[in-house]
């Protein structure tokens, strides 16, 4: 094997993580295997019809739609955005403050290629998104983790760890949050939080970046404003995304944020991908002008709902019982289990040969160490029946590795 590219390696390279969920896909796909690992909306609810409806754009403006689109987005996608999430963000954005992305992901990548400087230091939620600390990390960020609790990310905790960072020289760039049923923590940050949240960036100068590509897809109680909506000095960035909505598949995400860095975030993607698919973007719209997506939020939430309950039952029946712990989450795709009596990664091995996955909580983690009594769990994908499965075999292979220990 040619070794002439290994030879050439940028630092970057050398260092690069996979990331450990697209790794385990592998696993994952083999027969009968239950899986809670991938973060994946259920193939049930994907609205085919509805969306194949809208391929007559093709003839209508294939010309256009056939075409290199602007890097900014698709404007009839962005002006259906900047209507439909008013209301959460507190105002009608105008459209030089939103950028269409290959889905939120490439948000975290441009906002990074903007912000961060080999050595720089991100403030994240301890655990958080990994695939975020990937994008993060691949720039050359490093962290300081804020623990979760049930009222999300502690920031009364922020200014003491700005204040620690300042001293040791670190710069800070900015805040990354989710704060709507955590990943994978299950938390929502409460209003309280979120105006607090504004006001430390205010007072330290150090921006918020707010993804939420769960928001919308809430079981119980009421939407929450977002942080954006409690700043009117441009400090926050929002991320939303279809993938959680209404199909991942699409790979459309947008955010949204001061004109200023939208537009240097717009020009780093010039240089990554020119613009997101315009076919694509005219098939989202086309669906959402029509008003499929508000009817389509229901149908997921309902479906959602039925296996969050039933994991929750599951729980409380095979879980409980074995001194594990959690938080019932009020929206979004994850339950987030602590094991006190075991490590998470003893516990994987036992739960593959029983054909049942999940993720280990270590990833998630900026320590990796403090994740390790701890896994994340995905509800949305398996049937209510299938739920019920996997979560007896996680049982079995806690009682397998207990006895195991003792003997
Ligand atoms: C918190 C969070 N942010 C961003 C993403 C990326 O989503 P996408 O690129 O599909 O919009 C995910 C996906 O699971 C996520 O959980």
């Amino acid at each position: 094997m040619s070794k002439i590219w290994e030879a050439n390696y940028s630092f970057t390279s050398n260092n690069v993580r996979p990331s450990p969920i697209r790794e385990m896909l592998a696993v994952i796909k083999q027969p009968g295997m239950i899986s809670f690992a991938g973060g994946m909306p259920a193939p049930e609810v994907f609205p085919i019809e509805k969306f194949y409806e809208g391929a007559h754009v093709l003839k209508d403006d294939g010309a256009n739609l056939l075409q290199y689109g602007r890097t900014e987005g698709y404007p009839p996608l962005k002006e259906f955005l900047a209507g439909w999430t008013a209301p959460r963000m507190g105002r009608e954005v105008s459209l030089e403050e939103m950028l269409i992305t290959t889905g939120s992901q490439q948000a975290l990548d441009l906002v990074s290629w903007a912000m961060i400087d080999r050595g720089d230091t991100v403030i994240t939620e301890n655990p958080t998104y990994l695939a975020a600390l990937t994008a993060f990390y691949n720039h050359g960020a490093n962290f300081i983790g804020i623990p979760v609790d049930q009222e999300g990310m502690q920031v009364d905790l922020i200014p003491e760890a700005l204040e620690r960072a300042s001293k040791e020289g670190r710069k800070v760039k900015f805040i990354y949050t989710i704060v709507n049923f955590h990943n994978p923590a299950g938390a929502t940050m409460s209003v309280e939080r979120r105006k607090k949240l504004v006001e430390i960036s205010r007072k330290y100068n150090i921006p918020v970046f707010e993804d939420d590509p769960y928001g919308y897809v809430r079981y119980d109680g009421e939407h929450l404003p977002s942080v954006f909506s409690y700043d009117d000095e441009g400090g926050v960035l929002y991320a939303g995304s279809f993938s959680k909505i209404l199909s991942p598949g699409t790979r459309i995400g947008w955010v949204t944020g001061d004109k200023e860095i939208i537009r240097k975030m717009t020009v780093f993607k010039q240089a990554t991908d020119l613009c997101s698919s315009t076919i694509t973007q005219a098939l989202v719209a086309e669906y959402c002008h029509k008003g499929y997506l508000d009817e389509h939020l229901p149908v997921i939430i309902d479906n959602y709902r039925v296996k969050r309950d039933a994991m929750e039952e599951s729980f409380k029946k095979h879980l409980a019982p074995r001194g594990v712990s959690w938080v019932k989450p009020e929206g979004g795709f994850f339950y987030w289990l602590h094991f006190p009596n075991l490590t998470t990664d003893d516990l994987f091995k036992k739960a593959i040969d029983k054909k049942v996955a999940f993720v280990t909580g270590d990833p998630f983690c900026i320590k990796e160490s403090d994740g390790k009594h701890y896994a994340r769990l995905c509800y949305t994908f398996p049937t209510p029946e299938i739920i019920e499965e996997g979560v007896k075999r996680i049982a079995e292979a806690i009682d397998e590795l207990t006895l195991s220990a003792k003997a």
